[in-house]
């Protein structure tokens, strides 16, 4: 029956593999993650090694854990996994046995973050400033012989204590620019000593030393797997043409296994994002796999199963890495084993866990409440089944819908539109964006699968509730729009953000939106990609010549005249920060303005006047679309708080956030009813 679900060859996955001696009953990887859940001097502890033991138990070949910190200059966090500390010995040891105990060969990547330092001054090849600011300061300091030597011992001495704690291969953190790809790039080594260069050859003095003195300690059997970038996707930095030049040399020097990851850090090439195309960059990595005859792995946006099967089949490159993918669902290998596709919980790409990194904050899924809490949380059976109401099917009300159903409780949901998902459906309209409709949809799936009585086009009353007599509720009701009292915002041409994204109300040519936040900004690119040219069609005309390939393009690029004004200086403030900064990107690109600092003051048939400081200016637009935030939709509870014992307020019902609250508060609100 299950077998039945499988509509691709799953053929090449699940054959084994070797590096170097090293045999992986498969082909997924789960690339090195700094999770912050290590202890605060890096120590390995029972909640990491509970959260990759999930990993393990579910089916992943090769678990790769990191950054680890092994030298002084590296630049980590002080959390990051260490490598110096004796005391951790044990504790990798236990790590390597739980690893193989739960079935599945483990690694450790050394991370030197180089002029990306984290901590303390950065060193780098180079005194080049660095593009982004991730710790003290963004100028590093040019790295000493002396300091490059050590570098290259404490590599190989980190490296052999891992192999003699039982860790299954070592892995050389060279992508996203960190250290051993600064060395790499004439953009960030203009070093005249042996170890810089004009040739790329030149420049590759400290990688070839590296590996040499790596392979020369750990011994021939031992794996080394180089991480590198597939591009560094920089202006004037190395491409994957040239990663295709110098990848035989890495082989060379001592690498078993090439492993193709993102560019630089401060590169403008979003590669994380839900707009990013799945297995994107996986032809360029193929151009490496040609010019060398050890595996090849690829990881970044690999996030379904076609994807997958197709880059294996394809021979693009022997291993799949699925990083977020494996936080999201530990059990996806498995799963996709078993033939059970629609049981996956695939991410969504929307970075949440990235932001937490940024953030120092223990990693969290938007959608897996469980990741990084395996033992404090668990769904078990309930000792008294109890009969429970849900109002809400948004993410927060399936959520809790979902575990309380699991947990053997009767479960009735009430929602009043014709569609499930609540906001996070409309979330999942703009361009780029549609992926948060996966996660909508796997919760619609698991409504299905484990029959909650479901009653759509059904609003919740104080009467109906109580008809229901039951032994809890779950108010999980959302929010509603604010309406700001502008002059003219009652006028026809004036539409909530909400409406649009729905596309219950039809919209004009020159528009502008009033509010810059997430909604206010994702539906202007919802607006400015409404009538321009799909990818798909541009390329069809311009192959038979019907359009010429500039006007194909421009269709394709522009569309709507949009303009956004805001009150605050900063557009998109509550996107996370590995995500904003793309939105931001892609909003330009289309040409929609933003105005920030300014006030709205009317609103007539023609144009919305408004004010920066003391300049009154106005713009014409046929339609104005308002997103200036929402209220929580609480009144149902207020209400119903004193009529039923156990009512329990979650998501945005409760304070208008982000569907990881809303998730995670279903999530518990579930466990917590006995
Ligand atoms: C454009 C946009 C982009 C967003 N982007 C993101 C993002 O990238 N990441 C993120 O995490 N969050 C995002 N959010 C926010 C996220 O969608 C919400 O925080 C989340 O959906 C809240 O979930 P919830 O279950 O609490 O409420 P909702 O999703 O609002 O669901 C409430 C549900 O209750 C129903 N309901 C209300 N009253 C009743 C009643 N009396 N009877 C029956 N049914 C009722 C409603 O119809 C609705 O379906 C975005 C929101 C918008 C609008
Ligand atoms: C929370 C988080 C932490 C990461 N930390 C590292 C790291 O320490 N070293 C590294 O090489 N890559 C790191 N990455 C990148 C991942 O290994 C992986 O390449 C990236 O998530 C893209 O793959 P995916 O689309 O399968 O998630 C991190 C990614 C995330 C989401
Ligand atoms: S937080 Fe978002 S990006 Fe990260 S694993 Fe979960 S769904 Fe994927």
């Amino acid at each position: 029956m299950m077998q039945y679900q499988r509509q691709v060859s799953i053929r090449k996955i699940f054959s084994p593999i070797k590096i170097n001696k090293l045999e992986i009953k498969n082909r997924i990887l789960m690339p090195a993650m700094h999770m912050n859940y290590t202890g605060s001097k890096g120590e390995i502890n029972d909640k990491f090694t509970a959260f990759y033991e999930e990993r393990a138990k579910g089916g992943c070949g090769l678990i790769i854990i990191g950054g680890a910190n092994f030298t002084k200059t590296s630049g980590c966090m002080p959390n990051m996994v260490n490598m110096m500390m004796e005391e951790n010995i044990p504790n990798i040891e236990h790590f390597a046995d739980v690893m193989h105990k739960a079935g599945a060969t483990c690694a450790i990547q050394l991370l030197h973050a180089g002029r990306y330092g984290y901590w303390g001054q950065p060193y780098a090849p180079s005194p080049v400033k660095s593009g982004i600011k991730t710790g003290a300061t963004d100028l590093p300091q040019e790295l000493t012989i002396e300091q490059i030597q050590e570098i290259i011992e404490d590599y190989a001495q980190a490296a052999l204590i891992m192999k003699n704690a039982g860790i299954d291969a070592c892995e050389i953190c060279g992508n996203t620019g960190y250290l051993p790809a600064q060395f790499i790039s004439k953009f960030t080594n203009r070093r005249t000593d042996k170890y810089g260069g004009k040739e790329i050859t030149d420049r590759m003095t400290f990688n070839i030393e590296l590996l040499q003195r790596m392979r020369e300690v750990v011994g021939p059997d031992y794996p080394i797997i180089y991480r590198m970038p597939a591009d560094d996707l920089l202006p004037d930095s190395t491409t994957y043409k040239d990663y295709a030049i110098i990848a035989p040399y890495l082989v060379e020097a001592g690498a078993d296994m090439l492993h193709c990851a993102g560019g630089f850090h401060e590169s403008r090439v979003p590669q994380l994002t839900m707009g990013v195309p799945h297995g994107f960059s996986a032809v360029l990595a193929g151009y490496i796999k040609k010019a060398v005859s050890v595996p090849v792995a690829l990881s970044h946006r690999i996030h379904d199963v076609e994807t997958m099967e197709h880059i294996l089949i394809a021979g693009l490159v022997d291993m799949i890495g699925m990083g977020r993918p494996l936080i999201c669902d530990p059990d996806l290998p498995n799963k996709l084993e078993a033939g059970q596709l629609d049981e996956i919980r695939w991410c969504v790409a929307c970075n949440n866990c990235f932001d937490c990194v940024f953030q120092a904050q223990p990693v969290a899924c938007f959608q897996n409440v469980r990741a990084g809490k395996e033992l404090k949380y668990n769904i078990t059976p309930s000792k008294s089944p109890k009969k429970v109401i849900v109002i809400g099917g948004g993410p927060g009300g399936m959520e809790a819908a979902r575990v309380l159903k699991l947990r053997g409780h009767e479960v009735i949901l009430f929602e009043k539109e014709n569609y499930l998902g609540g906001e996070l459906f409309m979330a999942g309209r703009p361009p780029g964006r549609e992926e948060l409709m996966r996660a909508v949809n796997y919760l619609i799936n698991q409504m299905v699968k484990l029959k909650v009585d479901v009653r759509m086009n059904t609003e919740a009353t104080v009467e109906t509730i109580l008809d229901e007599n039951p032994d809890a509720v779950v108010m999980a009701t959302g929010s509603s729009p604010i309406i700001p009292p502008i002059p003219g915002i009652d006028g026809k041409n004036v539409v909530r953000a909400e409406d649009v994204l729905l596309d219950k109300v039809d919209v004009g040519d020159e528009i502008v939106v009033i509010g810059g936040g997430a909604t206010g900004t994702e539906t202007a690119l919802y607006l400015a990609r409404l009538n321009t040219l799909p990818a798909e069609s541009a390329m069809y005309l311009v192959q038979h010549e019907v359009i010429p390939f500039e006007d194909a393009f421009e269709k394709w690029r522009y569309g709507k005249k949009i303009t956004v004004l805001d009150m605050l200086p900063k557009f998109g403030s509550n996107i996370g920060q590995t995500t904003r900064w793309t939105i931001l990107q892609d909003l330009a690109y289309r040409g929609v303005k933003l105005i920030p600092n300014a006030t709205v003051e009317e609103i007539t048939e023609s144009e919305v006047k408004y004010s920066v400081g003391d300049e009154r200016k106005s713009i014409p637009c046929d339609t104005v679309v308002v997103a200036v935030g929402v209220k929580p939709n609480n009144a149902l509870y207020e209400e119903l708080k004193d009529k039923i014992k156990d009512v329990r307020l979650i998501g945005d019902a409760k304070s208008p956030r982000k569907g990881i609250e809303a998730l995670e508060e279903g999530f518990k609100a579930a466990l917590r009813i006995e």
